[in-house]
């Protein structure tokens, strides 16, 4: 993921593949499961048509409601060493929750998918938000200072990476001996580190911590602004991160077939009880994690989870963007997204299998053609 994966002007993250469901909460049963092999499949196509990274999230507990999303999962860092393995581009991002894994596995493990794959790994660090996911692992997770908790976890985490004497770590959260590793990662000074954090705290955390931050895209009147809040709070600490945004696709070749179908399984197949508590537990995290005050985003989250906005697509998440159209459609709101900054954003689909070969046989080379991505040449 050298120069964090190339020079194309707006990037792609294919997201959530490694989990049922994918990242929509519908009961469409032509939805996401999962397959090993569709997996692979999907990730090879991805790889061919140079998408910049693949993006699983680490989830341990599933959404309930009908279709349990998220109920069955693949563990990302083996699954990155397994699918770097099987492409040849392609970034790899792990996901590293700081409660369940120490800093010192973290460093272990991300340089073997780093060697493995050649300098594509990536990772995802995230402080948790469901404390249903934590419960397996005998912790409790509580909102406040999940992310004080975070950042020291990362400053362990990146002084391994530096190399150097072994040492010892003793702070607020973490008290250590002994601290190395070898081998260091490919990529120097250390993979690209993202988070997608939200919260007031969450946004601290990640303006020091991350190379790429995932913001939620409300609207695109807003977006210019939360791109430049985002890299305002960054700027703070010396850094200039690229900054992503959440969307989903419906791409069908009329405009009529694209919201019908995204009417379907977004709205009349929408899960109830998987949204309501996703809702429930992200507001049990949010309501306890205040020690930075009230931000806007905290407000625009707060105020969609309780549903004082009424959301179009109620079978999509709140934080994420749908575009829906023809391929000449969604190109032009792409257009528009990267018009205001933002450096990328995810792909997803309900089903990536089925609906990944039209995206990339339409859009890809209309975006080529638009100036936003080059052509791709695996060969
Ligand atoms: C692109 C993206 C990837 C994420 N990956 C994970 C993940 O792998 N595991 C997880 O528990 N949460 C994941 N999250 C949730 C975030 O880490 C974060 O908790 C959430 O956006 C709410 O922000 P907050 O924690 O500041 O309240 C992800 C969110 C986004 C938008």
């Amino acid at each position: 993921m050298a120069a964090y994966f190339g020079d194309n002007r707006f990037k792609f993250g294919l997201f959530g593949i490694n989990c049922a469901g994918g990242m929509t909460p519908s009961r469409a049963p032509e939805r996401w499961r999962a397959d090993w092999d569709e997996m692979v499949a999907v990730a090879r196509l991805a790889d061919d048509i140079g998408v910049e990274f693949l993006l699983p999230i680490a989830k341990w507990h599933g959404l309930g409601g009908e279709a349990d999303m998220w109920g069955r999962s693949f563990e990302t860092f083996t699954q990155a060493g397994a699918l770097g393995a099987l492409t040849k581009h392609t970034g790899l991002f792990v996901t590293a929750h700081v409660s369940l894994i120490t800093a010192a596995f973290a460093a272990k493990a991300i340089a073997t998918v780093d060697h493995a794959t050649h300098g594509r790994a990536g990772l995802n660090i995230v402080c948790g938000w469901n404390p249903d996911e934590f419960s397996p692992h005998g912790i409790a997770l509580t909102g406040e200072r999940r992310y004080d908790r975070g950042l020291e976890w990362y400053e362990i985490y990146a002084r391994l990476l530096e190399g150097g004497p072994k040492f010892d770590w003793k702070g607020e959260f973490f008290d250590l001996k002994g601290l190395t590793t070898d081998p260091l990662p490919v990529q120097r000074p250390r993979p690209p580190v993202m988070s997608a954090a939200q919260s007031g705290d969450g946004q601290l955390f990640a303006a020091k911590a991350a190379d790429i931050l995932f913001t939620s895209l409300q609207s695109l009147n807003v977006a210019r602004d939360t791109v430049q809040r985002f890299k305002g709070v960054a700027a703070q600490w010396g850094k200039n991160p690229d900054v992503y945004v959440e969307t989903q696709f419906v791409c069908k070749p009329t405009r009529k077939e694209a919201l019908d179908y995204a009417h379907y399984y977004a709205v009349e197949m929408a899960d109830p009880d998987a949204l309501d508590y996703f809702a429930r537990q992200k507001a049990r995290t949010m309501s306890a994690s205040t020690k930075s005050g009230d931000t806007s985003a905290d407000r625009q989250l707060a105020a969609t989870l309780a549903g004082a906005k009424p959301r179009p697509y109620p079978g999509m998440f709140a934080g994420m963007y749908p575009i829906i159209g023809t391929p000449d459609d969604v190109v032009e709101e792409l257009q528009r997204i990267a018009s205001v900054g933002v450096a990328g954003s995810t792909l997803v689909f309900l089903n990536y299998l089925q609906e990944l070969p039209y995206f990339a046989q339409e859009v890809f080379p209309r975006l080529e053609k638009a100036g936003l991505r080059g052509r791709y040449d695996s060969r």
